[in-house]
């Protein structure tokens, strides 16, 4: 397991220009994997700000509770003490080796003292396990945390109780929580205590790391992944539907990756009825899944055949499907004699069920969602403006036919500037594939 118990930087009295070049490659070191993750974020004004530098190691620490925290928002902590000379105590912190992760700057007085991030649901919060690091070196320190700290009694005891009191001196948080209980009470509380707290600090990058945490708790639906693999002329399916494989091996084991991170995978009844996929995390041996994600079927007339694969599964994995209005009598108790959930939407239309589900989803708990598609449902999901990232993989190969399956269906957009777009792109070639994902701007 990762771990830095000790690092110093560069002091902040050096001349600017030294120092300038340590602050640059520190950021390279500590901030360039979270740079790279996230695409083209990472705080804007990050020259000469060392609140910017610790802010973006606890955003970057803050990533790897992905697929692990949720419904909990990705968090990171970093502590530092500025009087390293003039602490009694500190060179007891010299006995523990810096971590190979973080290579040190030998000289100057700032030294980290504690971090940590909060790595599964349930399970601590990231300023406890940077704290519990930390020990008695957080009194005096400043203490950076992605999100605002947590001010109420949810799995785990508040943790602005715990930073104040371990003595910190400073709070620098990059956004405030707007979970109902928190939404700047945590801060409140921290200044009651007479702890100087800064609030914004990278705060557009810290957003756009929990927008899935953030969507669900401000848009009451989960975050939607729209995912597909392509030929070069933009078909799914071949005309009479064959699909395996137009993707290669190495993208269908990123696709098994992403699924291992998400709550659902949903997918639409002719996808299920045409590829009778499993829609179960399979990977390398001997790696075991973050999550077990809910395989979700809508499937208005309730057609999925009993001897499909998710038929055949569904004690094993969960299953949920969704039924319209008009399914057969007795169709949802036979399904549940299977071993699936069903849950029958009583809308008229494919549009409302569609919602009604989502916010069905969001109140589960449920973050992330994958859609697979076919392109049918996935046009309906661009639509209505419900798709909030892509990855898409395209395959360089062509089948053309007129009547083979488009990736991306529904109405669509009437003009060319009103396309939707992608934010944070990134563009890699996996095996003989190229995969662009990114953010959906409409
Ligand atoms: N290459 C890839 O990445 C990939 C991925 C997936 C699928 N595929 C291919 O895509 C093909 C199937 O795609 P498709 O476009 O024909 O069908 P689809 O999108 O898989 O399924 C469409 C059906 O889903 C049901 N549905 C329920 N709610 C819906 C909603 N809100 N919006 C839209 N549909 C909804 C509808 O049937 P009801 O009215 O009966 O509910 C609809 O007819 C297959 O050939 C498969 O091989 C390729």
């Amino acid at each position: 397991m990762f771990i830095i118990d000790a690092f110093r930087l560069t002091r902040p009295r050096d001349a600017p220009s030294a120092r300038q070049a340590v602050l640059e490659r520190q950021l390279l070191r500590y901030c360039g994997g979270y740079r790279q993750k996230l695409g083209k974020v990472g705080c804007e004004k990050m020259s000469s700000n060392l609140d910017q530098i610790y802010m973006e190691r606890a955003l970057r620490l803050a990533l790897r509770g992905q697929g692990l925290v949720e419904p909990n928002p990705m968090v990171g902590c970093v502590i530092i003490r500025e009087d390293y000379d003039n602490t009694l105590g500190l060179e007891e912190s010299s006995q523990i080796k810096p971590n190979a992760d973080a290579s040190v700057e030998e000289e100057g007085d700032a030294l980290i003292v504690g971090e940590g991030w909060h790595q599964r649901y349930g399970e601590a919060h990231a300023e406890i396990n940077a704290l519990n690091m930390a020990g008695d070196l957080a009194k005096g320190a400043t203490l950076y945390a992605t999100l605002e700290p947590c001010s109420h009694q949810g799995k785990t005891p508040p943790c602005v109780d715990a930073i104040i009191a371990a003595d910190v001196k400073r709070v620098v948080v990059a956004m405030l929580d707007p979970f109902p209980e928190v939404n700047g009470s945590g801060v409140e509380k921290l200044k009651a205590a007479g702890i100087e707290v800064e609030v914004g600090v990278c705060g557009d990058e810290a957003r756009e790391l929990n927008l899935p945490y953030l969507t669900r708790l401000e848009k009451k639906r989960p975050w939607i992944i729209g995912k597909w693999a392509m030929t070069l002329d933009g078909k799914i399916a071949t005309r009479i539907g064959s699909s395996y494989w137009i993707s290669s091996e190495e993208a269908r084991l990123r696709v098994h990756e992403w699924r291992e991170t998400v709550d659902a995978i949903l997918i639409g009844s002719r996808t299920a009825m045409e590829d009778d996929p499993k829609l179960t995390v399979r990977l390398p041996e001997g790696r075991a899944p973050k999550r077990i994600p809910t395989r979700i079927v809508v499937d208005s007339g309730g057609t999925l055949s009993v001897f499909s694969e998710l038929a055949l599964t569904a004690r094993e994995v969960p299953l949920l499907l969704v039924f319209g209005p008009n399914t057969p009598k007795g169709k949802k108790e036979f399904w549940e004699s299977k071993g699936a959930e069903v849950l029958v939407i009583d809308a008229p239309t494919h549009e409302q069920r569609l919602l009604l589900l989502l916010e069905n989803l969001a109140e589960r708990g449920m973050t992330n969602i994958l859609v697979e598609g076919g392109g049918e449902l996935l046009g309906h999901f661009f639509d209505l403006e419900l798709i909030d990232e892509t990855r898409v993989f395209v395959s360089p190969k062509v089948i053309g036919g007129s009547e083979a399956v488009v990736a991306v269906g529904g109405v669509g957009r009437e003009l060319m500037r009103k396309a939707a777009t992608l934010r944070n792109k990134k563009i890699e070639i996996v095996g003989p594939d190229v995969l662009i994902s990114g953010r959906v701007n409409y």
